[in-house]
């Protein structure tokens, strides 16, 4: 087993990797897996990886060593982008499953076929349910996924599709996770909440790990990334930690940006307030689904992150990131999933405000594909005045447009 131990990021705890464990019992703690990459410095160049496979396991030094769980994920596009040349799009809209929660998935479903589990359970705002369905499918793993009714289509489909157990709940991602949390111990479920289980954030921190070799090891400036529950920007920061003991990168690091929807906007609400932790943001509500996390369970470590990158959260109305939706589909080729064009909502806003200048080199996370909310964009479409649909006079220009 190449993970050394699971490390609390609370209290500093070791526990052993070699049987499932969720969070540190003494303080519930979330846990990182840890390497030896002291020893691994030197034998583990950038260069060793020239020519292997375009996925997230050609990081395999630092990934569990397990057999791996794949349908395919990781190694997305780094796109330069048409409008802004010092600006990247990071496409993970082409992962399986339309989002980055098949990275995530993909190690945790590896991890829990390693330790020979056989019922897996997950509140999700949609997304990771529909990732987490797919990977045990693969694996033949009873998948039991719990999440808000009023997901996207595509996410209760294609998680029912995949044969997962799904439970439509009349409620949020943190309704769904207490419902998860009463019923698991009775059922024999494993819990691969995030950042309750070790292993999703190993997934998501290959992301971080791309941008570097992507952009030939020199770090961006800032990177803007749509933030719920926050793994993949903790998982992004654990790499860049990684990579400096590697001697792969120095100490430089990306301002990291959270962005979050105006309807569901607690850790920008923290930040703004100066808070090391944020409180339950009540009444949420964004189409963007993924951000629809009123609290999210590492809270703590997403404003250190922010504070110790000199970053900063930034909130995007509904209206305007379904602009930004058609404004990068028009201008750059790119359909993003809400959650992701927020991104672009986050980097204007930084420009005009200084806190990001024109010359500086920054990613933007498209995080999943427009393709899986085509009925939550053609309901905000229906209400919003950055449609061109409701421009006053649309409707009548070459007769009929509507219903939609
Ligand atoms: C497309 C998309 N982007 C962003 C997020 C937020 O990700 P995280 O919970 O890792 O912060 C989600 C979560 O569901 C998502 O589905
Ligand atoms: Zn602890």
């Amino acid at each position: 087993m190449q993970v050394s131990y699971l490390e609390c990021t609370r209290c500093g705890e070791h526990l052993p990797a070699d049987r499932p464990q969720n969070v540190c019992p003494k303080d519930v703690g979330v846990l990182f897996p840890r390497y030896d990459l002291a020893s691994m410095k030197g034998k583990f160049r950038r260069e060793d990886l020239r020519g292997r496979f375009a996925s997230m396991w050609r990081y395999a030094e630092v990934l569990p060593d397990a057999a791996p769980v794949t349908l395919g994920e990781g190694f997305t596009p780094m796109l330069r982008s048409r409008e802004y040349s010092t600006v990247y799009i990071k496409d993970e809209g082409l992962n399986p499953t339309g989002s980055f929660k098949a990275r995530g998935m993909s190690a945790a479903v590896t991890m829990a076929r390693h330790y020979g589990l056989k019922k897996l359970a997950v509140p999700s705002a949609g997304n990771a349910g529909g990732a987490l369905a797919a990977y045990a499918a693969a694996a033949g793993i009873e998948a039991h996924i719990f999440m808000p009714r009023d997901v996207p289509i595509a996410n209760r489909m294609e998680s029912e599709y995949f044969g997962a157990h799904v439970t439509l709940v009349d409620g949020l991602i943190s309704d769904c996770a207490r419902m998860v949390a009463e019923r698991k111990d009775r059922e024999g479920w494993f819990d691969v909440s995030t950042l309750k289980e070790p292993f999703r954030v190993e997934g998501k921190k290959t992301m971080g790990y791309e941008v570097a070799e992507q952009l030939d090891w020199k770090l961006p400036d800032a990177i803007i990334y749509p933030t719920g529950g926050g793994v993949g920007m903790i998982g992004m920061w654990k790499a860049f930690d990684e990579m400096q003991q590697l001697g792969w990168i120095g100490s430089e690091r990306p301002k990291m940006i959270t962005v979050q929807a105006a309807g569901c906007a607690p850790i920008v609400k923290a930040w703004e307030e100066g808070k090391s932790a944020s409180e339950m943001w009540s009444g949420a509500e964004t189409f963007a689904a993924g951000l629809r996390v009123p609290k999210a369970y590492a809270d703590y470590l997403i404003l250190d992150i922010l504070k110790q990158s000199g970053g900063a959260a930034v909130s995007a109305t509904d209206d305007e990131i379904l602009s930004a939706v058609r404004h990068w589909a028009s201008v750059e080729g790119v359909f993003a999933a809400p959650e992701g064009a927020a991104s672009l909502v986050a980097y204007r806003k930084l420009l005009a405000n200084g806190l990001l200048r024109a010359e500086d080199t920054v990613v933007l996370f498209n995080t999943g594909t427009a393709y899986k909310y085509l009925d939550m964009m053609q309901a905000q479409e229906k209400t919003s005045p950055a449609s061109p649909r409701n421009a006053p006079g649309a409707r009548n220009i070459g007769g009929i447009i509507g219903p939609y």
